[in-house]
């Protein structure tokens, strides 16, 4: 399935891509001429890594993808969309409990930007469980994170916690 000349976003805050966001860029790669990964700049969240540092991250693990922008933004997310000329924004569900949430960020966003729709891909079932939180929580006690994350990463989020 394609829907052409079609610019899509898949925002987050990606701190850091695990492999369920991973999966979520391959499988909305094929449905857009172009995907903009937008990692949120938001100084207010003290991330783990700089938003620099996560698209540097999600550039190398994207690399064998050739219609992928990473790009980081501030402030509202249709606002960003509009400069950049998306219709389109992607999110991944993992289970009903992310719906809530969900809903109402793109019933928020759609209101603000009637012409920008929200669409929802559902996550791979093995990593329906998977948070980029949750993985900070296990690394933040020398747990295994290699289940979790693209290799390349792991390394990254391990020397954080040294
Ligand atoms: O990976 P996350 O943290 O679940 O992503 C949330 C994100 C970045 C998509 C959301 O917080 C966002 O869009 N923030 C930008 C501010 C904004 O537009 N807020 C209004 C939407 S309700």
């Amino acid at each position: 399935m394609s829907i052409s000349n079609k610019i899509g976003i898949y925002p987050g805050s990606f701190d850091p891509i695990t492999l369920g966001h991973l999966d979520i860029i391959k499988r909305s790669s094929e449905l857009f001429d172009t995907l903009i990964v937008a990692v949120l700049n938001n100084r207010t969240k003290n991330p783990l890594f700089s938003a620099d540092d996560r698209v540097k991250m999600i550039e190398s693990v994207t690399s064998d993808l050739n219609n992928i922008k990473v790009q980081t933004f501030e402030g509202l997310l249709v606002d960003f969309a509009k400069e950049t000329g998306a219709h389109i924004l992607v999110r991944g569900l993992r289970a009903t409990s992310d719906f809530e949430y969900e809903l109402q960020m793109a019933q928020t966003n759609r209101t603000m930007a009637p012409q920008i729709d929200t669409v929802f891909l559902t996550t791979d079932l093995k990593y329906a469980y998977l948070s980029s939180s949750i993985v900070k929580e296990v690394a933040s006690f020398g747990g295994d994170i290699s289940h979790f994350l693209p290799e390349s990463i792991i390394p990254l989020v391990k020397e954080k916690y040294k």
